[in-house]
């Protein structure tokens, strides 16, 4: 089984529930504590032996490019004032044997749109999808486990995670036939059901491990609400002809497309970061609330 090296970062969505912050720049680029989230994404992706890292871009990605980037006078900077501490953050952003692709993705015609326009890049080998917005701190990371379980069986992996019946309608809902405890094959997969609808509460989360013949059935999906383009829909049109997997990945997922969700991460991380830890959690502690 060839070692998987390529992830996809659709990174062209509007992030209109970040408005205005997201006016200019990406939601990507939103730190939670000192890093932006793409950067998590980008260090859980290499902790997983990925070495191209091929972001599908939108209106913004100026931003994206120049953080993963060389900073060349930031660097002289810090060298001239003796700030060898953060010279080595800036220049240890990406390790040397990573590259960096990026693709435009001209109108945000949806995620499946988005994981299409990465076809030539690609190639012919399975790849990772990674949605930069689901933060999942897991040891081993999220991806790494899928990658073990792709290595194992071979085919298309799902990462999915149990949610409140309730919340449903946010996420694409997957029908399973159970195998081994947290992996099951995959039967179908329903786009952001009705609670009452829904044929679990099994929803699917940032992290997809795909075949290339993905790409045939994103060519064929016709676009559904909204004019989108929908991964959920190549995929269940894929499990026609191949089996795919849900994996029920340990970690913990923090929603950062949502407000809420982002501001549980800043709180979360910041609570173990070395340098605020302490003086975090007594101010959390002496909050009157
Ligand atoms: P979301 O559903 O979170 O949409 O996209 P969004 O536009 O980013 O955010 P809101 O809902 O307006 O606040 C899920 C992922 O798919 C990418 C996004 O960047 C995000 O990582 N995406 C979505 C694209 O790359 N292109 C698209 O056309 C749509």
């Amino acid at each position: 089984m060839k070692r998987i090296t390529k992830a996809v970062f659709p990174v062209a969505g509007l992030g209109t529930r970040f408005l205005p912050a997201t006016k200019a720049s990406p939601k990507e680029m939103l730190p939670v504590v000192d890093k932006p989230i793409i950067q998590y994404a980008a260090e859980e992706a290499i902790a997983a032996g990925i070495d191209e890292l091929i972001f599908v871009t939108g209106r913004h990605k100026r931003s994206i490019e120049d953080h993963f980037d060389k900073a060349y006078e930031l660097e002289v900077e810090l060298s001239a004032k003796g700030k060898s501490n953060l010279l080595n953050i800036v220049r240890n952003v990406l390790p040397n044997n990573v590259s960096c692709v990026y693709i435009r993705q001209a109108e945000a015609l949806g995620l499946g749109h988005a994981v299409l326009r990465a076809k030539q890049v690609v190639g012919g080998d399975a790849f990772a999808v990674i949605l930069a917005d689901d933060l999942i701190r897991g040891e081993p990371s999220a991806l790494k486990q899928m990658i073990d379980l792709h290595a194992k069986h071979g085919c298309s992996v799902i990462g999915v995670q149990n949610v409140a019946r309730e919340e449903t309608l946010h996420y694409g809902i997957v029908q399973v036939t159970p195998m081994e405890p947290g992996v099951s094959r995959m039967e179908a997969i329903v786009e952001k059901p009705a609670p009452d609808k829904a044929p679990s509460t099994l929803a699917v989360v940032g992290r997809y491990i795909l075949t290339p013949t993905i790409f045939a059935q994103l060519e064929k999906v016709q676009a559904g609400a909204g004019g989108e383009i929908q991964l959920s829909d190549a995929i269940g049109a894929l499990l026609k002809h191949e089996t795919i997997l849900a994996y029920e990945f340990t970690g913990k997922r923090y929603d950062c497309g949502s407000k809420f969700g982002y501001l549980q991460a800043t709180v979360e991380y910041a609570l173990e970061h070395p340098d605020l830890k302490n003086k975090f959690r007594s101010y959390i502690k002496d909050l009157k609330l």
